[in-house]
């Protein structure tokens, strides 16, 4: 998967556009995690190193489906949420020096007063309407005046979007930034060329968002698949174990059943929690209590793993060469139901320090290791949610073929 890269084009005094991924979570202005800023500081600063006047796109949030869901509903609708400025004052700050900003569609006056080396921002794309469209109108208006495109925007690879794919067609020049590069070398080697053993570990609330990544892990011959989080109950569930007031989806348990034939057929050791952490329905507050998943009666609802699953969890790690982690075990956002997460995030950086190469992605288990200080201690921390499943499930993104295609 050998693509040309912004390294490989002259960008010096030229006019790029680098799509990034700046869709961060953002609390009354304050940038709660700033993972994908981050990730996309060095294609930034090698374009400003070359000398490029680098105009960055993004986009953030869905500001016109919920503008179409509030009228709906009769809801108030909160425009402010969905300007990329509280992004661009942050990138000044990581970058020591103004990025400017585009406000009231004054972007072509901005970009036409640009040195080698400025950075401006444009507004989040999709407060038009032809980003999430592909509108080859929008496209082309975006590209006007650029000389190359890069794509740095790995989290919105899956979108065939107007910034992501539909501009490409009006730029001769399209790369990839260091981002998306770093991004495809990782997961495309899990994927197609594993150092094994090779452990992938799963989570998550629906067992349907995670089919297609688990039938492709299943596919290739993963050694150890490990299941937590609440998708686990469908699986108790088929198996005709009570999981009392825990989240089911009963539709799937017939699929969740399939799988387990499709691990068995495979030689893929499958791994599901042997306790939980519960609570009683009827008093959360105060019940909380490890038992045996085989122990649970109708009251309880199962939020987290357990003690002894983590210690399983732990040994199917020992001595892994690739670890994918996707999902986190419990209901991470809810203290203390973070704690089967923040321990898997431990042993995932044991291991990575004994020698696995680790992935880790999804917004839950990535606010894990960053919330134990683990970050560094991963081989790789993916920046995309929905894209790195759908890269692991095998699917062509969109914005990467679009790539391949120049
Ligand atoms: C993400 O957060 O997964 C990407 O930025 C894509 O966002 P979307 O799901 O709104 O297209």
């Amino acid at each position: 998967m050998q693509k040309k890269t912004i390294k490989d084009v002259d960008i010096a005094g030229k006019r790029v556009f680098i799509r990034v991924d700046f869709n961060v979570p953002i609390k009354n202005s304050v940038i709660e995690d700033d993972t994908r800023i981050k990730g996309a500081l060095p294609t930034i600063k090698y374009a400003v190193e070359q000398g490029a006047k680098v105009i960055l796109a993004s986009h953030l949030g869905r500001p016109l489906k919920d503008k179409k869901k509030a009228e709906e509903k009769g809801l108030p609708y909160d425009a402010g949420k969905y300007t990329l400025k509280p992004v661009a004052e942050k990138l000044s700050e990581y970058l020591g020096s103004a990025v400017a900003f585009e406000q009231d569609g004054n972007i072509a006056s901005l970009v036409s007063v640009m040195n080698g080396g400025d950075v401006v921002m444009r507004e989040n794309l999709r407060l038009d309407a032809g980003e999430e469209k592909n509108d080859p109108d929008f496209a082309e208006q975006l590209a006007d005046g650029i000389d190359v495109y890069v794509n740095d925007a790995f989290g919105t690879a899956h979108r065939a979007h107007a910034s992501t794919e539909g501009i490409t067609h009006f730029v001769d020049i399209c790369v990839a930034g260091l981002l998306m590069e770093k991004e495809l070398e990782f997961l495309g080697k899990a994927l197609e060329d594993p150092d094994r053993p090779f452990v992938a570990i799963l989570g998550g609330a629906k067992v349907s968002d995670k089919i297609p990544v688990i039938e492709s892990l299943i596919e290739r011959k993963v050694d150890k698949l490990l299941i937590g989080g609440a998708m686990a109950y469908t699986f108790f569930k088929a198996q005709g174990f009570t999981v009392g007031k825990s989240l089911v989806e009963d539709d799937m348990m017939p699929k969740a059943l399939e799988i387990e034939q499709q691990a068995k057929d495979a030689g893929v050791e499958l791994i599901l929690p042997t306790d939980h952490q519960v609570v009683d329905s009827y008093d959360p507050i105060n019940s909380r209590k490890s038992i045996p998943v085989a122990f649970t009666n109708t009251g309880l609802v199962g939020l987290d793993i357990g003690p002894e699953t983590v210690e399983i969890f732990k040994a199917a790690l020992d001595g892994a060469k690739t670890i994918v982690w996707n999902g986190p075990m419990g209901m991470f956002e809810e203290k203390p139901f973070d704690e089967g997460t923040v321990a898997i995030a431990n042993a995932v950086a044991e291991a990575t320090d004994k020698g696995a190469t680790s992935i880790v992605g999804g917004g839950d288990s990535v606010a894990a290791v960053n919330q134990a200080g683990l970050a560094d201690k991963i081989s790789h921390i993916s920046t995309g949610g929905g894209a790195t499943l759908e890269f692991l499930a095998g699917d062509v993104l969109p914005g990467v073929a679009a790539l391949e295609d120049k």
